[in-house]
């Protein structure tokens, strides 16, 4: 029989494993649970006879790879895969595939939450600003980079949007004002929120000549990944420019010594919750059974991240 494993050091919410559950064995399929687990032997135990593996922010390396002798699919509930070893993956002949889409919505409303905060000088009492009629430049028009510009619509912004492959006429459709670079994109807006995922292209690309570009009162929201940002040019830009914030759900490496030195101007989540709401949770668990069920009875690669 199948064996499909939830391998989850964060666990999903309850309700969400149960539809898991409704969809594996629906299928005529087993479903394992490893949750919480404190060891990586746990998990290269439990790996060796699944079929399939449902993971979250969880680590997928070679030495998981070779002790899943039977494994064919892995499936990251979520949109970011940089937990999963890609080429490894490849070389062990496993599908790697993501859930794209299922969890955008509750990144982009955290976008404007963050913002919220931001320009109301973090609930401090003082007279903040408006978000209304503000230039908003979305980096990379990708699943949560359309909900953001969906959501700006309601906020009265003025939005512009770069993606290295979104055709323009994609971004124009929808009423956002396409610019042709980043930095076009941080020169113009005064706001500029990051969606673009970490990869050797984007990893430490937003930079000291990108954040100096931008119009006075600057705040960069951050809900892709730390690795985008490069650190020396975000501390640099905090010493050089007063008027910049830098809002993030994910703590920065030098996050002790700015969130001290500039505690009206830095703000981060503890930890990264960008996708922890309920319904993202339970979307993307179910997205990801119905992925394997559907690659283990039809072939079906749809959303396969590996070559
Ligand atoms: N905070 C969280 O909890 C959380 C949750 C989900 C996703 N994320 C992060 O947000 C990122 C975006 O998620 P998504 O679901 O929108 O992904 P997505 O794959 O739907 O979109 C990514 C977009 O980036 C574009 N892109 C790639 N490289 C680019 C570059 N160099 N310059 C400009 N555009 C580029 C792609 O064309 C694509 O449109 C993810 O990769 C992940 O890192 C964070």
């Amino acid at each position: 029989m199948v064996k499909v494993l939830i391998a989850t050091d964060k666990p999903f919410a309850a309700i969400a494993v149960k539809g898991i559950r409704e969809v594996v064995e629906g299928a005529g399929f087993e479903l394992a649970l490893l949750e919480k687990y404190t060891a990586k032997q746990q998990l290269l135990d439990a790996v060796k006879d699944v079929d399939a593996i449902i993971i979250r922010s969880d680590i997928i390396d070679a030495e998981v790879l070779d002790a899943a002798k039977q494994l064919k699919i892995v499936v990251r509930a979520g949109a970011g895969y940089d937990n999963v070893d890609l080429e490894a993956a490849t070389a062990h002949g496993v599908v790697v595939m993501n859930t794209p889409g299922q969890n955008s919505n509750a990144v982009a409303e955290l976008v404007f939450g963050l913002l919220v905060y931001g320009v109301r000088n973090f609930f401090n009492g003082t007279s903040g600003t408006e978000l209304k009629d503000r230039k908003l430049g979305i980096l990379a028009y990708g699943n949560v980079g359309r909900n953001v510009a969906r959501i700006a619509k309601g906020f009265g912004m003025d939005i512009y949007a770069y993606d290295a492959y979104t055709p323009a006429q994609v971004i124009e459709n929808d009423g956002v004002k396409a610019v042709v670079s980043t930095e076009e994109l941080f020169s113009t807006c005064q706001i500029v929120s990051l969606h673009i995922p970490a990869t050797a292209e984007t990893k430490n690309s937003i930079n000291h000549a990108l954040l100096s570009s931008m119009p006075k009162g600057a705040i960069v929201v951050n809900t892709a990944r730390k690795e985008v940002v490069d650190e020396p040019s975000l501390e640099k830009i905090f010493e050089e420019r007063p008027d910049f914030k830098y809002l993030s759900d994910i703590q920065p490496g030098i996050a002790a010594e700015l969130a001290a030195r500039y505690p009206d101007r830095y703000f981060s989540t503890p930890k990264k919750i960008g996708a922890q709401t309920a319904e993202a949770n339970i979307n993307a668990g179910i997205a990801a059974a119905r992925q394997i069920v559907d690659f283990i009875q039809n072939g079906n690669q749809q959303f396969r991240v590996n070559k």
